[in-house]
């Protein structure tokens, strides 16, 4: 996700802006930028990759002054480059924004300033921000009001939507930098004579560990020797001051031990963002109108890891909700398998990096045979994204975990919504209950942050389980690709042997490892099929197994006294159930690798994105 890096104070600000630049980059980047007043006028530096980059070409630009900015760029709305990289200006070149977030109205408000005569020079959503302060600036009447940037600011404020914080600089006012906080990240760093604004605190901790955590609707005013923060209601807010304790190491994980777990707690936004876009982009995404949706025959979706396993849940939402026939391959053996060259078929693949050579392949097979394809990916740029003829960009920022955690909900809840918009758009699905799956799609989130209230309990919960040296999880239907997620989960991290079935199977072989005290997860919610797990839990019982029931509130009654332990999650839609119930998995691998002593970000053998066969 992009990064924000503010100063303002007596010093130069280059070598601040490009300190904090540095480490910021653990969040993921594409391209990085600064702009530093200068003798009253902006001069900003841009350059595409590294912020090693950014910094050759800022030595030879030679930029000095107190106040500045600096932004790296993941790129969401164009591709990366140097047009494209923050910061970002209006029409006169006097005011620079950079951001980071999604403005969801800027096509409409760009097309209107475009009207109005304002020439744009990227393809951001970032740039409507510099043109409508432009414009807001000369809507406040006395040109000396010190508030002037301020108001322009506020009444830009409304006029936007989404989620987006963003730092502003005007030319003619040196010493004076502005943030806002709208359900993207934001912090103040209080200095001594000098002030710092960052989407995190490792980009200043070197220089303060006094920080402000700017709330939703909160607007913060730099200067050197001071901070106002202006409170949603206009008023002037008083936030307190926080002392950081952390170390650089910790600042850059949100405070929490592992990246790992930082992603797992980052999911609730990570859903979020990801609807954000799936409630308005589908139809123009697939390049598909009405007619041609409902000539689709076939969807072969493809991937690898866990994205084939958000493939297999993929193909549950779709063959029911869309009526359409789906296959799921691992992308390594799609390559190679005689694939019938069937028309109106769509290719789908599935990739957090979108580098994964298994899955391009694939694709690149996919189009030989004439078939459309369409990724959901995470990186925008990436080569996937090129590839393929459209993208469903999944926007839940930077996965730097090996293990995958909120890139795998993100991808369960894109393929849950293209299945709605497909099953809506061919007559599958009538308006009523396309309406109710919307409805229950737009509390996920809320669900998620109460699941993610269940670590303690799981944790509690791996005491007793962590030195076992095989793990069985089992679920039905949907819940299937969620067992064998869970079972990747924990051998990607624990090292310990684990596997996922079909609880219906496993009287047809894999009971038989099923031994004293094997650790038996099943996922269970109370659906169609929860009379029939509570029978598969009594046959693991029977055998001696640890069985751990996941089920809903509705279930938990039933499973009481079947199930040595529950673990109870909040109840969803059937269909997203899944999305929930895979985040006490996420926990359990996270606290057995943990109580193992392993290394839960970079476990052994594995790497974050496989670009090799
Ligand atoms: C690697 C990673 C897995 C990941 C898989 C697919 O094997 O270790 O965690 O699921 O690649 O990655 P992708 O980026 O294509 O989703």
């Amino acid at each position: 996700m992009c990064g924000i890096i503010g100063y303002v104070g007596n010093n130069n600000s280059v070598p601040y802006i490009i300190d904090g630049l540095k480490k910021l980059e653990y969040r993921g980047y594409d391209s990085a930028g600064i702009s530093i007043i200068q003798d009253g006028s902006l001069v900003t530096v841009r350059a595409v990759g590294k912020v090693a980059e950014l910094e050759k070409a800022a030595l030879i630009a030679n930029p000095k002054g107190g106040t500045g900015i600096g932004h790296t760029r993941w790129a969401t709305h164009g591709k990366p480059s140097e047009e494209n990289s923050h910061p970002h200006t209006d029409c006169t070149g006097d005011i620079v924004v950079v951001h980071n977030g999604i403005i969801e109205n800027y096509l409409t408000l760009r097309a209107k300033l475009e009207s109005r005569g304002h020439r744009f020079k990227s393809e951001t959503d970032t740039e409507v921000i510099a043109h409508l302060i432009e414009e807001n600036l000369l809507h406040v009447r006395a040109s000396n009001d010190p508030d002037r940037l301020l108001k322009a600011v506020q009444k830009t404020n409304k006029e936007i939507s989404g989620a987006f914080a963003y730092g502003v600089l005007w030319a003619r006012t040196p010493g004076l930098l502005i943030g806002v906080k709208n359900q993207s990240p934001m912090v103040v760093g209080l200095g001594k004579n000098e002030n710092f604004l960052a989407s995190d605190v490792p980009a200043f901790l070197k220089h303060t560990n006094k920080v402000l955590f700017l709330e939703d609707g909160e607007i913060a005013v730099l200067h050197v020797d001071g901070v106002t923060v202006i409170g949603k209601d206009g008023k002037e807010a008083k936030p307190k001051p926080v002392k950081i304790s952390w170390d650089q190491q910790t600042a850059e994980k949100g405070g929490y031990e592992h990246f790992m777990l930082k992603e797992i707690y980052d999911q609730p936004q990570a859903i979020e963002d990801t609807l954000r876009t799936a409630r308005t982009d589908f139809g123009k995404i697939l390049g598909l109108d009405t007619e041609g949706i409902r000539k689709l025959r076939n969807i072969h979706i493809i991937a690898c890891g866990t994205a084939y396993h958000a493939g297999l849940v993929g193909k549950y939402y779709i063959e029911q909700l869309a009526g359409i026939p789906v296959s799921v391959d691992l992308a390594s053996e799609y390559k190679y398998r005689s694939v019938p060259q069937l028309p109106h078929t769509l290719a789908v693949a599935i990739s957090q990096s979108g580098e994964t050579a298994d899955t391009i392949g694939a694709v690149k097979k996919a189009q030989s045979l004439g078939f459309r394809t369409l990724a959901v990916c995470n990186v925008l740029g990436s080569t996937l994204t090129r590839t393929c003829d459209s993208t469903f960009f999944t926007h839940c920022g930077p996965e730097i975990s090996v293990a995958s955690t909120k890139a795998f909900t993100s991808q369960i809840t894109s393929m849950y919504a293209l299945a709605v918009f497909l099953g809506q758009a061919n007559g599958n699905l009538s308006k009523t209950v396309f309406d109710k799956l919307y409805k229950e799609l737009l509390t996920l989130s809320k669900s998620m942050s109460e699941v993610v209230k269940l670590e303690y309990d799981v944790r509690h919960l791996t005491r007793k389980i962590y030195k076992a040296d095989r793990f069985i999880f089992l679920g039905r239907n949907v819940n299937f690709p969620i067992a064998l997620e869970g079972a990747l989960k924990l051998k990607e991290v624990s090292y310990r042997s684990a596997e996922g079935f079909a609880a219906g199977e496993i009287k047809h072989g894999p009971i038989s490892v099923i031994d004293k005290g094997t650790p038996v997860i099943m996922i269970m919610p109370h659906d169609a099929l929860f009379e029939k797990m509570l029978s598969a839990c009594q046959e693991c019982r029977a055998r001696g197994a640890f069985v751990v029931a996941v089920t809903t509130k509705a279930g938990a009654k039933q499973a009481r006294g079947v199930a040595d332990k529950l673990i109870i999650v909040p109840q969803a839609g059937e269909f997203l159930q899944p999305v929930i119930n895979v985040v006490p998995l996420q926990f359990l691998a996270y606290w057995i690798a943990k109580r193992l002593g392993c290394d839960i970000d970079q476990p052994r053998n594995l790497a974050k994105s496989v670009t090799v066969e």
